[in-house]
Order: structure tokens, then sequence, then C-alpha cells
């Protein structure tokens, strides 16, 4: 029985230098431990044995289980170390392979919205929003332009189909009366947005296109206020001197209404598409507040008096980039995103 055993465990030895691996060391283990294996059939002969030989080779069968058990156990977290160690192989991450995943940036119609916002803040602004969908109310009769009144004719809007009491706003200047009639006066505000209109669309127009829309109102508030913040205005965005001219311009709800222009960039004034061939681009449209617009707003016009005016936030981008067509904006073309 004794001899017996030494030849298992001579077999064992033998045997477990040809293990490479998990699996095979999983079969090993059953084929010398397991309940059929070879050491537990010499074990179930122990009962013919006498007390003593009982006893003795008992132990010595215990023992080299234990010792089996102990080297298997040994062999086993050494396959998995190895294992484990394979797989961080393959997982490895090479941190100095270079980096060169494409990355978005800001649109340049947003990036000079941030810094006109910055401008007007530094000049004691709010940056207020308001709806994009807006109430016939706001959109014309707060800004005195009545239902039937031809200027109404000067914005081609989008109504919507089933309910024309609802509009497309068609310029960020309702949010000159939601502001009055939220913040009372003195008031200083700037609104940049979208507006709509239904237009043909053509080299300097779009359907949808951004404005930013200024109010300033306190005592005395003059046309010298109004240019005076204009200038400030074109002086920090172009950086530079810009050609300007203020010529009367037609608005219901400011008096006297101007049409500030500037001299055009893209073709410093020779004349192309952008400024309709004319040399001049008309840039900034701007007034004092009409007296119906701040009682409208709940101001009294005898105390208070104010200026407004509409920039056209992508026309001033296109001059300072020295874009030509406002189409490009919404084309998601890369081609031209990517050159900002
Ligand atoms: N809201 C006018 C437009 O879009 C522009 C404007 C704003 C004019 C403020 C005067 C004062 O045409």
């Amino acid at each position: 029985m004794a001899d017996k055993l030494e030849q298992v465990y001579i077999n064992f030895q033998k045997e477990l230098g040809a293990i490479k691996d998990l699996k095979s060391l999983q079969d090993f283990e059953v084929k010398y431990l397991g309940r059929k294996g070879e050491l537990t059939k010499i074990l179930r002969g122990i009962s013919e044995l006498s007390a003593e030989e009982k006893k003795l080779i008992g132990e010595k069968a215990n023992n080299l289980k234990n010792e089996m058990a102990g080297i298997i156990a040994a062999k086993k977290s050494e396959f998995q170390a190895e294992k484990y160690s394979g797989l961080a192989q393959s997982e490895k991450i090479d941190v100095t392979v270079p980096y060169s995943r494409r990355v978005g940036h800001i649109h340049p119609i947003s990036k000079i919205r941030i810094e006109l916002e910055q401008l007007f803040r530094s000049m004691g602004f709010m940056v207020l929003d308001g709806p994009q969908l807006e109430s016939d109310w706001y959109n014309f009769e707060a800004l005195n332009i009545p239902e039937h009144h031809p200027a109404r004719d000067m914005q081609d809007t989008f109504y919507l189909a089933d309910n024309a009491e609802w509009v497309l706003r068609t310029h960020t200047s309702p949010v000159q009366v939601r502001a009055m009639q939220k913040y009372g006066a003195p008031l200083r505000a700037i609104v940049p947005g979208r507006a709509f209109r239904n237009e043909a669309t053509d080299a300097s127009h779009e359907h949808t296109f951004y404005q930013i829309e200024g109010l300033m109102i306190d005592k005395d508030i003059s046309i010298a206020n109004l240019v005076a913040v204009m200038k400030e205005l074109l002086s920090g965005i172009f950086q530079r001197d810009i050609e300007v001219r203020l010529r009367p311009g037609y608005f219901p709800f400011v008096e006297p209404g101007f049409e500030l222009d500037i001299k055009c960039l893209i073709c410093a004034g020779k004349g192309c598409s952008v400024c309709k061939h004319n040399g001049w681009v008309e840039l900034l449209p701007c007034g004092l507040v009409h007296p119906n617009v701040l009682k409208y707003g709940g101001i009294d016009p005898k105390k208070w008096t104010g200026f407004a005016f509409g920039l056209g936030l992508d026309r001033l981008v296109m001059m300072r980039y020295g874009i030509d067509d406002i189409r490009y904006f919404h084309s998601g073309d890369l081609r031209f995103l990517e050159q900002f």
C-alpha cells in the first residue's frame, strides 16, 4: 500500500511538469484528487487493512493528499496571475501615441455675440432673452405697429397656420417691451437672439438670422448718447476706425429713427453682392424710443426717454471676417466652419 502511494506521488510529480494552463490543471486535479481519482482509489482500500496499518497508511495518504492539493493550488494561482497579466498586455494603452481627435469650436456668430455681451456688460447693460415664438401684440402692436398698418409689410412674417395671434418673431424688438414691463426705468439691456422672416434667401438675406437688440432708458437720453454707444460698439468689434453714416430711417417704434450704415468692408466701398453694389451696408437701425412704446411698457414718457437699436449680427460677422454670403452660416459646411 505504501508503495502504491509512493508510485502515485512519483507519477503526480512527473505529469505536473507537463501542465501548462488552467484547463489541464483542472483535469489533473480531478485525476489525482477527484472522487474517482488515483489517491481516492487507494484510500478506499484502507478499510481492509489492520488497525495499525490503517493508522500509518491513513496518515501518509492524508499528508500526501494535502501536499498534492497545496502544489495544485500554487500552480493555479501561478496560471491565474499569468492569465491576468496577459490581459493587461493586450489592453495596454500606449500613451505616447499622438492624439488627433477632432474637436469642435464656437461658431463665428456665437463668438462675436459673446464679445458683444462682454462689451455691453462693461457699460452696465443686462443681457436678456425672449421667446422666439411671439405674440402678435409684442411683435407688432406694442411696438406701435397696429394691425393693417402698412409698416407690417416691412417685415415678411411667418404666422402660425392655425392661429395668426402668434408669429415667429420678426425681430428682437418685442423684448424691449417685455423688459420695460419687467424691470421698469431706468433700464439698460441688450437682447441677442434669433429672428425670422419669410423671405427668399440670397447672399445677404436669410429666413433665420441673428440680431442684438439694445435698449437704454434713463433721464434725458438723447441722440448723442445713442451715437456714443454705437461708436463704442463698432470700435470694440472691428478694433479700428470704421466709416459710418447716419441717415433717416423709418421704424414705427422709434422717433426719430435712423439707419446707421458702415462702409462695406468686403469691397472697401467699391460695390459687391453684400452691399448690393452701393458701397454701404445697413448695419444698425436705431432711434429714440417712441413714447407710445414706453407707454405700452408701463413707463411714463414724460419722465423718461431712451434709445434703441437692432444690430444685424450676421452682417456684422460677415463684415468682420470678410464672408460674402450669409447662407454659409447655416450650411453646416465644415470647410467654412473650420476657418474660424
Ligand atoms: N427691429 C428693427 C428691425 O428688425 C430694427 C430696429 C431696432 C430699429 C431698434 C430701431 C430700433 O428691422
